[in-house]
């Protein structure tokens, strides 16, 4: 049973079918621009492009805001390495700073002292990218004036964010921009493709361009300068559409999994919901925190016992402080996001579960705890 696999059916198969007989085939077309409607709607933004993946909307977002070579965009060291390398692509620089534990999103008094020693170290800070973990968004109302007042731009990364919110106000439309991803294991998929929401045109605009292979509105083919080729496919976004008319349904269904998994753990000591308490959620993959002093058990004995009954665990998100890729590449770093690596585990949460594959994996939870208690 796995973590979070594609959740299609009849629609999704009506909409691509619907769309492949329209003849709008390669590669936009009415399907995309609907999508970027719906979309933009959803995260409550007046712009959005659609792109062939998140990584897709991070590099372009991150170019939009003028990151580059002798820059730096601060990110999380908790967070998919989709994150980093999008600013490395660009030629800036990464610096990473540590999470809150409660939460894993990013520690935002830190985030405050590590603009401060690199506004005093003369560097040129062209964005930070906190990352909405697991669905629950970062705390927006203490990091929003935080980085207004460095005067640093905020591309916020909302790829397993679609459906949460923050103080009442959806995920995607906190920064200058945000991004979605619609990968096969999201909260909806178009099995692979992104999207950036901005209520700026011109950012929105320069995107699409770039996405273009920044082909300019001539006639012939003429460039002034490189784009890339990451718009997505009519077809593709066929798919997504279907997938947006099912998201309530869908994210209903991943809340009452994290439901019960909460009510489970609730007797065990020791062990905590990762954004316990988060009203706004998507609930995207429900992660449990496991103190192996207070609990008498680690969490990968939790994951051993499950891989034996063929239930897919992951641990939370190596580093990206730990990671060989990105050795030499400084931050402020407290130690909160290795102990979540060390002690986290995210369990199966996909909308797609039936509630017998759901009673599989609780009543083998369940053993596991009662052999321990
Ligand atoms: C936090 C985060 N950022 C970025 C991405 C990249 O998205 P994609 O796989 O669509 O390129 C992902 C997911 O894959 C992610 O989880």
């Amino acid at each position: 049973m796995l973590l979070s696999p594609p959740d299609v059916g009849p629609l999704e198969e009506s909409y691509l079918i619907r769309a492949l007989r329209s003849g709008w085939v390669a590669p936009l077309g009415p399907e995309v621009d609907a999508f970027e409607r719906e979309v933009a709607a959803r995260a409550g933004t007046a712009h959005a492009v659609a792109l062939s993946s998140g990584t897709a909307a991070l590099h372009l977002g991150l170019l939009g805001l003028g990151a580059g070579p002798g820059r730096t965009v601060v990110v999380p060291t908790l967070t998919f390495v989709a994150t980093t390398n999008a600013v490395v692509y660009t030629g800036a620089e990464p610096v990473f700073v540590d999470c809150d534990p409660a939460t894993g999103n990013v520690d935002v008094p830190l985030l405050a002292a590590l603009l401060d020693e690199l506004r005093t170290a003369g560097r040129d800070v062209a964005a930070v990218i906190p990352v909405d973990m697991f669905g629950a968004c970062v705390d927006y109302t203490r990091l929003t004036p935080v980085c207004a007042a460095a005067g640093v731009p905020v591309l916020e990364d909302a790829a397993e964010a679609l459906g949460a919110s923050h103080a009442g106000r959806p995920a995607g439309a906190f920064g200058q921009a945000g991004v979605f991803s619609f990968n096969g294991n999201k909260i909806i998929t178009t099995s692979g493709g992104g999207m950036l929401v901005t209520d700026d045109g011109t950012l929105a605009d320069r995107c699409r361009y770039l996405a273009t292979q920044a082909r300019q509105p001539v006639p012939h083919y003429e460039h002034t300068e490189i784009g890339y080729n990451y718009r997505l496919s009519n077809l593709l976004a066929a798919v997504g559409r279907a997938q947006l008319r099912r998201l309530d349904r869908m994210l209903a269904r991943r809340r009452e999994l994290r439901e019960r998994y909460a009510k489970l753990f609730a007797a065990a000591p020791g062990v905590r919901l990762l954004a316990e308490g988060d009203t706004g959620i998507n609930c995207w993959l429900t992660t449990v925190v496991v103190d192996p002093a207070t609990a008498g058990w680690r969490a990968g004995e939790l994951a051993a016992h499950l891989h034996a009954a063929r239930i897919e665990t992951r641990p939370v998100w190596k580093p990206m402080h730990l990671q060989p890729a990105f050795a030499g590449t400084v931050g402020a770093i407290t130690g909160a996001a290795e102990r979540l690596f060390t002690d986290g585990l995210t369990l199966p949460s996909g909308s797609g579960l039936t509630e017998a594959q759901a009673n599989r994996v609780l009543d083998a939870i369940a053993s596991f705890l009662e052999a321990r208690a």
